[in-house]
C-alpha cells in the first residue's frame, strides 16, 4: 500500500481564543401556532461552528494521551459540521485535516472545506446496509492505511466530543436565571450530552427532549434514506445519552424545512434542517408547559441551505409543501412500535442496541395518536 505524507502545518494557537462564546437569541416567531418564546443558542456565528468545541475537545483529548502525534494528520468522516469545526482546530493546534464526505454534500460546504485548508474526500455511494455513513467509514479506514500517524477522533464514540460542550453548558448557565426544558437534535449525540449533564447540576429537574430525524435509527426507528443533514444517524452512535432524554421527537423535512423558513422570516436568526427542526420542538414546548423557559442550541446559520432548504425548486422537487408539514407530534408507545414518518413524539427513550426487540406482533407502521396536552388550533 502507498502512503501519503502530508505537509505539516504551524500551529497559531491563538486561534482558540475564538471559541464559543456565542449569544442567545429569544424567538418568538410563530411555529407555527403563536408561542410564549423559547431560548437559541447562536452557535452558528461562533469560529469554528458548533463543533469547533467538540474537535478541538478531541484533538487535545489525544494530543494528552500521546494518540495523536504533534503534526500528525487527523482524517474524519463528515456531513459538514465537524470538518468545519476540524479545519478550525486543526489550524489553531497544527495538524493536516483529511476530510471524508459523500456527494450528498452540498457544493459551498465542500468549497468552504478546501477553502480552509482541509483535503476532501467525497464517496459516491451508501453502503447496502448503513448508508453514507458505512460508506465513508470503510474509505476512512482505507485512508487510515495510508497515512502515517494519522489520527481518527471517532466523534460518534469519543467522549472528548461530549466533553467539548463543557464550555457551552457553562455559557447557558450564565446567559439563564433559570432552565425547564432543553431541546437538542440528535446526530452523534455530543452536544446535548454534554450540555445536559453540567446543566442538571444547575436544574436538577430540567427536561431533555431530543430531536432526531425521521428515517434514522439512533432512537430506534428502522432506517430508511433521509434527506436531512445534520441530525440522525443510520448507525447507533455511542455518544448518545439514552438515558439522559425524557423524551423524543422525530420531525420531518417538510416540517424543519418550514420551520427554518418561518424563522428567517420572522426572527432573523435561523440554520440548516436540525435548527428548523429543534426550534419547531421548542415551541411546542413553550406552548405544552405555559411558563417553562426552554432554551435550545441552533447548531448552525442558513447559508449552507441556501440551495436546499431555502430554495423553492428544491423544495418542490422534493415535495417540501408547507401545507403538508404536521403542525403538532403524534403520540408513539415506543420507538420499535410505530413507524415516524412526520412529526412524532415518544416519552420512552431506550437504547436500541441493549433494549430488547418488542414483540413483532405490535406490527410497524401503525397511526400514532395526536398529543393529548396540544391546545393550540
Ligand atoms: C448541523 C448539525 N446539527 C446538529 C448536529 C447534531 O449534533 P451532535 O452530533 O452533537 O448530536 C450535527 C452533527 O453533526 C450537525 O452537523
Amino acid at each position: 500500500m502507498t502512503t501519503t505524507v502530508l505537509r505539516p502545518r504551524a500551529a497559531n494557537p491563538e486561534l482558540l481564543s475564538l471559541l464559543g462564546r456565542t449569544p442567545l437569541a429569544r424567538v418568538t416567531t410563530d411555529l407555527p401556532y403563536p408561542q410564549p418564546g423559547f431560548w437559541a443558542k447562536l452557535e452558528g456565528l461562533a469560529a469554528g461552528g458548533m463543533k469547533a468545541r467538540a474537535a478541538v475537545s478531541m484533538l487535545l483529548g489525544a494530543r494528552e494521551r500521546g494518540e495523536l502525534l504533534p503534526g500528525a494528520p487527523v482524517v474524519e468522516s463528515t456531513s459538514g459540521t465537524l470538518g468545519i469545526g476540524l479545519a478550525f482546530a486543526g489550524q489553531a493546534l497544527g495538524h493536516p485535516i483529511v476530510l471524508v464526505g459523500d456527494t450528498e454534500l452540498e457544493l459551498s460546504m465542500r468549497q468552504l472545506l478546501r477553502t480552509y485548508g482541509a483535503r476532501l474526500e467525497l464517496v459516491d455511494r451508501p453502503a447496502g446496509t448503513g448508508g453514507w455513513q458505512a460508506a465513508r467509514l470503510a474509505r476512512l479506514r482505507e485512508l487510515l492505511g495510508t497515512l502515517p500517524d494519522a489520527y481518527w477522533p471517532d466523534q460518534y464514540n469519543n467522549p472528548d466530543n461530549i466533553a467539548g460542550y463543557a464550555s457551552l453548558a457553562a455559557e447557558l448557565a450564565s446567559q439563564l436565571d433559570h432552565l425547564d426544558v432543553l431541546v437538542c437534535s440528535v446526530g452523534t449525540g455530543g452536544h446535548s450530552a454534554g450540555i445536559a449533564g453540567p446543566l442538571r447540576r444547575h436544574w436538577p429537574r430540567l427536561r431533555l427532549i431530543g430531536v432526531d430525524a425521521t428515517g434514522s435509527t439512533i432512537f430506534g426507528q428502522p432506517a430508511r434514506p433521509r434527506l436531512m443533514r445534520g441530525l440522525g444517524s443510520s448507525i447507533h452512535p455511542r455518544n448518545v445519552a439514552y438515558e439522559a432524554f425524557d423524551e423524543v421527537h422525530w420531525v420531518g423535512p417538510a416540517e424543519a424545512a418550514d420551520a427554518c423558513r418561518r424563522l428567517a422570516r420572522g426572527s432573523f436568526v435561523s440554520g440548516g434542517w436540525s435548527t428548523g427542526a429543534v426550534a419547531l420542538v421548542s415551541a411546542w414546548a413553550a406552548r405544552v408547559h405555559p411558563g417553562a423557559v426552554v432554551a435550545t442550541v441552533f447548531p448552525d446559520g442558513p447559508h449552507r441551505y441556501l440551495g436546499t432548504v431555502y430554495d423553492d425548486d428544491f423544495a418542490a422537487a422534493h415535495g417540501l409543501d408547507p401545507a403538508g408539514a404536521a403542525t403538532r407530534p403524534v403520540e408513539i408507545p415506543h420507538a420499535r412500535a410505530v413507524e415516524a414518518t412526520g412529526w412524532a413524539r415518544c416519552t420512552t427513550v431506550t437504547d436500541p442496541v441493549t433494549d430488547p426487540v418488542p414483540d413483532p406482533a405490535a406490527g410497524l407502521p401503525v397511526p400514532g395518536t395526536p398529543h393529548p396536552l396540544e391546545g393550540s388550533p
